[in-house]
């Protein structure tokens, strides 16, 4: 059995505790690096809400932060060791309930492994679930690129957004975002590549494809349907992985809905493999 216990504020043992955690998750079921990386995991886990769960060894077995609230929702961060025995989802709920009482709570997984889905499998959904997908920036076949492209700049970014909307419209739960926020949320970024994003244009000028580049991932491609199947998306994307290379990256990364076989067919097609899942669970209380 675990013991919950809340910390107001976590030592400094606790938080090497916590990375620990982390790397055995990632470790035994993948998932990004980052999660090792200090800032991300004190952004995902703040210390002022923060629950720690032990086995009677004192080991830790699960982690859960309350990171937000909106009004009816709380947003949880939530990592589970897979070899943890015993109920750990009823000590998860009632620990949940213990840092928000908002009806609907949601739990974000960045490491998913069997305990965290069969956690949830009685009392929640798994709403939203990506693969995380990578392969090493060297080695990769070339191809011939026949359409031009163009790097990010404040005159081009117009033309990204046009190829995202093209692109993307289609797919669930599009969030329809107008320009201004579209291009604001990628700029946002301190790690956002400006040249190494790239739009696809035809002979004309009009948007085929973009690939955005932030950091060491492959942050967000698209071809526009009436593109497709033509080797504008491997194009895009041999063009991002040799970037990353040439920005000394070791591998590349990226994030894909579970629900999007033809992108997954893409990324495999040019030897991406996946290392890992993160998901999304909902549940009311
Ligand atoms: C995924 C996407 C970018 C692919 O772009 P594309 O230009 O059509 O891809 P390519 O023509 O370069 O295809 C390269 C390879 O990927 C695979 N592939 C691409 N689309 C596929 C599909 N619909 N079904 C099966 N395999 C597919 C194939 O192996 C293909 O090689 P082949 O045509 O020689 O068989 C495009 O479908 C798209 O924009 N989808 C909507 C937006 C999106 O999902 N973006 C990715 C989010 S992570």
């Amino acid at each position: 059995m675990t013991s919950a216990f809340i910390t107001r504020r976590a030592t400094p043992d606790e938080r090497v505790a916590l990375d620990k955690l982390a790397a055995k998750c990632l470790d035994a079921h993948g998932g990004l690096p980052q999660l090792l990386d200090p800032d991300f995991a004190a952004a995902l886990f703040p210390d002022d809400a923060l629950i720690l769960c032990r086995d009677a060894t004192q080991q830790l077995v699960a982690a859960l932060a309350l990171t937000h609230e909106s009004d009816d929702s709380a947003f949880f961060s939530l990592l589970i060791l897979p070899t943890v025995t015993g109920d750990i989802a009823t000590e998860i709920f009632a620990a949940a309930e213990t840092l928000s009482t908002r009806r609907v709570q949601i739990f974000r997984c960045e490491s998913v492994n069997p305990r965290t889905t069969d956690a949830f499998s009685p009392a929640g959904e798994q709403f939203f679930s990506e693969y995380v997908m990578s392969r090493p920036t060297h080695g990769m076949v070339p191809v011939d690129f026949s359409n031009p492209t163009h790097p990010w700049t404040d005159d081009n970014a117009p033309l990204f957004f046009a190829a995202y909307q093209g692109s993307f419209r289609e797919r669930p739960g599009f969030p329809d975002p107008s320009q201004e926020e579209w291009i604001a949320d990628q700029v946002e970024s301190e790690e956002f590549h400006r040249e190494w994003s790239r739009v696809a244009l035809d002979e004309s000028g009009t948007p085929l494809g973009f690939v955005l580049v932030d950091d060491d991932q492959i942050w967000q491609m698209g071809v526009i349907p009436a593109a497709r199947r033509q080797g504008v998306g491997r194009q895009l994307l041999t063009h991002a992985v040799h970037a990353l290379g040439a920005l000394g990256k070791p591998d590349a990364w990226l994030n894909v809905n579970l629900n999007n076989p033809a992108a997954i067919a893409l990324y495999e097609s040019v030897g991406f493999e996946v290392v890992g899942q993160r998901s999304r669970f909902r549940r009311e209380i």
